[in-house]
């Protein structure tokens, strides 16, 4: 693991009077009391720079963003040292700009939220070095924020969700069915056993080379798949969903990658085009790969949401299931998630797109969550980490009596 020290030799360190300078352009006062609840949070775990500027009721006083997909399109995948770079030249212009548009001075801020876990280690230490000088000049608290958290949280800032509720968390780097009994209690139910749905679809649409398909070629891997699928049939390949017979809540990708790759490798031998050139039948694999992607996801999910309620775990009625997180920005993977929920008499709630991938309001509002249940609130920085990996614990269990016929019917008729 390494520290933050380690980090902040590895940075470029903007001096005090810079941060000094950058503070004065706001007119920073550091006499004048607080009168809201203001929290600034930051995210830098990944490919995108993001700050925002939230209150206790959830009211959004201003945001910005800083993507990096374009040029990690470009190079087949995010390159860590790239990223940092990236994220050194925006993070200052993006808290600036999240903060003037929300008309905001520092000196009205009540505490700082950042990321420091998981991620990327070179992106995670530029949010939090510049966190931590923000908090040190301007006097207030640090809330450490962990990534998943905010992605599961974030629900609560847009509708009245009340603990305990079911979180499914779909993205880049994650898969995750975790029981959400509180702020910072979550039980894990399953997880990924290999990779994150969110890195198969981007593999796949790198195998597919769809940067070079006129439509496709800004959007992430998993949205290109998306807004590709809608021109394919999703019967013309068949690929069997994974982990079919296994009793419990987990998750796997790499099979599906694997057989998607060799679909590719076949067709591209059939149409005699090279690797790098679009196939004719992209459409439809795109289909094929979104709708078994879907099925895995949602069978998992059900194994999950009947567990909870055979041990008293969630509600019996009125129970929630929340998606989030990059790939659940997927209107076929909702859809099935909702045939799921519907069959099971529980809600389903998931953030507008825009909230679902990474952005920096899900941080501050996880600062306000933490700020209100008094978790996490560091008035004293000296030692703080960021966390690239994380060491999660499991429970283990299985289900025997999964039976739903709604389920099964939209598995087999697609
Ligand atoms: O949550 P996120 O922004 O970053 C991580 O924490 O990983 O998720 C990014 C992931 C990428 O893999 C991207 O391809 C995928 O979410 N994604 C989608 C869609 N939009 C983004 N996957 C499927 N359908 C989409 N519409
Ligand atoms: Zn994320």
């Amino acid at each position: 693991m390494l520290t933050l020290h380690k980090a902040a030799a590895a940075l470029p360190k903007p001096s005090r009077s810079r941060m000094c300078e950058f503070l004065r352009s706001f007119g920073f006062d550091p006499g004048k009391l607080f009168l809201h609840k203001l929290i600034l949070g930051i995210e830098t775990s990944c490919d995108d720079t993001a700050a925002a500027v939230v209150d206790e009721s959830g009211k959004v006083w201003g945001e910005a963003i800083h993507s990096q997909t374009e040029v990690h399109l470009k190079t087949g995948g995010i390159v860590p040292p790239v990223a940092q770079q990236l994220h050194r030249e925006n993070i200052q212009r993006i808290v600036k700009e999240a903060l003037s548009t929300s008309k905001i001075s520092p000196s009205e801020l009540s505490a700082i939220a950042t990321t420091v876990k998981p991620g990327l280690a070179l992106s995670l230490g530029v949010g939090l070095s510049f966190s931590l000088r923000l908090v040190d000049q301007l006097k207030i608290p640090f809330i450490p924020i962990h990534h998943m958290e905010a992605h599961a949280l974030t629900i609560r800032l847009l509708n009245k969700v009340e603990f305990p509720f079911l979180v499914l968390l779909i993205s880049g780097g994650h898969c995750l069915l975790a029981l959400v009994r509180g702020v910072s209690d979550f039980l894990l139910l399953g997880k990924s056993l290999d990779i994150a749905p969110g890195d198969m679809l981007d593999k796949v649409a790198r195998r597919l080379s769809l940067i070079k398909h006129p439509e496709c070629s800004t959007m992430s891997g998993g949205k290109a798949i998306e807004h590709l699928a809608k021109q394919g049939n999703k019967l013309h390949f068949d690929i069997k969903p994974p982990m079919q017979r296994a009793k419990n809540c987990d998750f796997s990708f790499t099979g599906l990658q694997h057989v998607t790759d060799r679909i590719i490798t076949q067709k591209e031998k059939e149409e005699g085009i090279q690797k790098g050139q679009i196939l004719s039948s992209a459409a439809h694999i795109a289909a094929a790969v979104q709708h078994t992607t879907a099925c895995h996801i949602a069978k998992r999910t059900h194994r999950a949401i009947l567990f909870c309620k055979q041990r008293d775990l969630l509600p019996q009625s009125n129970a929630v299931l929340v998606a989030s997180g990059g790939v659940a920005s997927n209107f076929y993977i909702r859809k099935a998630l909702e045939i799921v929920t519907n069959a099971t008499q529980c809600t389903l709630l998931c953030p507008p797109p825009r909230l679902c991938t990474d952005n920096g309001i899900m941080i501050a509002w996880n600062g306000i969550e933490r700020l209100r249940a008094g978790v996490g609130v560091l008035y004293n920085t000296e030692g703080i980490r960021y966390e690239p990996k994380l060491l999660g614990k499991k429970l283990s269990f299985t289900i025997n009596s999964l039976k739903s016929t709604t389920l099964e019917y939209w598995v087999r008729s697609g």
